[in-house]
């Protein structure tokens, strides 16, 4: 049997170059050795307040950029979460084996609630363990996630081996798989920040996949950049080594020849090719999101939900068994 793999992005606010980089281009290269399940998980995405319109279609939207950047529904299964009520009901469960102590750690709760300030929901609070029946509904052996997301899968892990020592061996106990380079793509505005869709404020700083090409122009040409004119890897130098990570992931040349590429050039140079690049790669790509016709997407998500469902329900049955809740059916 293959090993399986379960991830996915919320869909709110832009895709963004980070997400690509640091997720869906990883993603796209381990669908065909492993048995993959990819989520647009919108569940996840009303823990913060969303215009109901918008949020429909930007859950359209995220699975075409999901097809559009290489995700093959014959071969991964694509669907959104809501579709596959386990997801919520398995989270219940969960809720009743994590403590509020552990939620409390969580860093992506404690930025997002700092600035919600005091309307901050309970739903995020429970994100995380939301996203610990995600993964755990499906039996998951791999997480492919950005760096941004460890903590959550620590949580994880710890309410399923939770569980299994106290109602019988249930859930496998999923690893995170973090690329070792890209996991952590940086604001272009600000290096010390991670490139990020939900600080308004950071705009500047991040690239759109549905950018045009003027918006990446401008992007990188008031992208900041470090002093001394040296164009190498060094961690030192943060701002010239996230440009040079993000061109070194785009054409797919090793560092070595990244860093002979730019020999000898300025910072001008630097940017004039990664505009370039990005274009190239974003051109064919908006290409695609757009050619994918609305019946074949609902055709799409409808099986991935139909093949989602056949693995989380037993899964579910079988946690609702072992926990004593049989109801009717005992
Ligand atoms: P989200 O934007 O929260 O839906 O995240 C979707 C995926 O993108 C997750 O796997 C994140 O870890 C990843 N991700 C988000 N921001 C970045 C970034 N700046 N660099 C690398 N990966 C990222
Ligand atoms: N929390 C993840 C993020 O913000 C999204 C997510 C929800 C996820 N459920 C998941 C990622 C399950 C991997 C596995 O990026």
């Amino acid at each position: 049997m293959p090993k399986r793999i379960f991830s996915g992005a919320q869909p709110t606010g832009n895709v963004h170059l980070g997400n690509y980089l640091g997720a869906l281009r990883n993603w796209v290269a381990l669908q065909r050795d492993y048995e993959s399940f990819f989520c647009i998980v919108n569940l996840h995405a009303i823990t913060v307040p969303q215009d109901p319109k918008v949020l429909a279609a930007k859950t359209r939207e995220l699975a075409r950029i999901y097809l559009a950047v290489g995700i093959d529904p014959e071969v991964s299964t694509v669907f959104v979460q809501s579709d596959v009520a386990a997801h919520a009901e398995l989270t219940w469960l969960l809720n009743c084996v994590t403590r509020m102590s552990e939620l409390e750690r969580m860093t992506q709760f404690k930025d997002k609630a700092r600035k919600q300030q005091e309307n901050v929901g309970v739903g995020l609070f429970d994100y995380p363990v939301l996203m610990a029946a995600d993964i755990l509904l499906y039996q998951t052996d791999l997480v492919p996630v950005g760096e941004d997301q460890k903590q959550h899968l620590e949580l994880t892990r710890d309410i399923a081996i939770r569980f299994n020592r106290d109602y019988g061996e249930t859930f496998r106990v999923p690893d995170p798989f973090i690329p070792k380079v890209g996991a952590r793509i940086m604001s272009l505005a600000d290096p010390a920040k991670k490139m990020s869709k939900s600080d308004e404020e950071s705009e500047a700083g991040c690239i759109m996949l549905l950018d045009d090409a003027d918006a990446v122009r401008r992007k990188f040409k008031r992208a900041v950049t470090d002093s001394g004119t040296e164009i190498r890897f060094d961690a030192a130098r943060p701002a010239i080594n996230n440009l040079l990570t993000i061109y070194h992931l785009l054409t797919e040349k090793t560092p070595a020849e990244v860093e002979e590429h730019f020999g000898g050039q300025g910072y001008a140079k630097l940017k004039a090719d990664l505009t370039d690049v990005t274009i190239e790669f974003l051109k064919p790509f908006q290409e695609r999101v757009r050619a994918i016709d609305d019946g074949k997407l609902d055709e799409i998500l409808e099986r991935g939900a139909a093949r989602a469902e056949a693995i989380a329900g037993p899964t579910l049955a079988q946690a609702k068994a072992n926990m004593g809740l049989t109801g009717a059916k005992s």
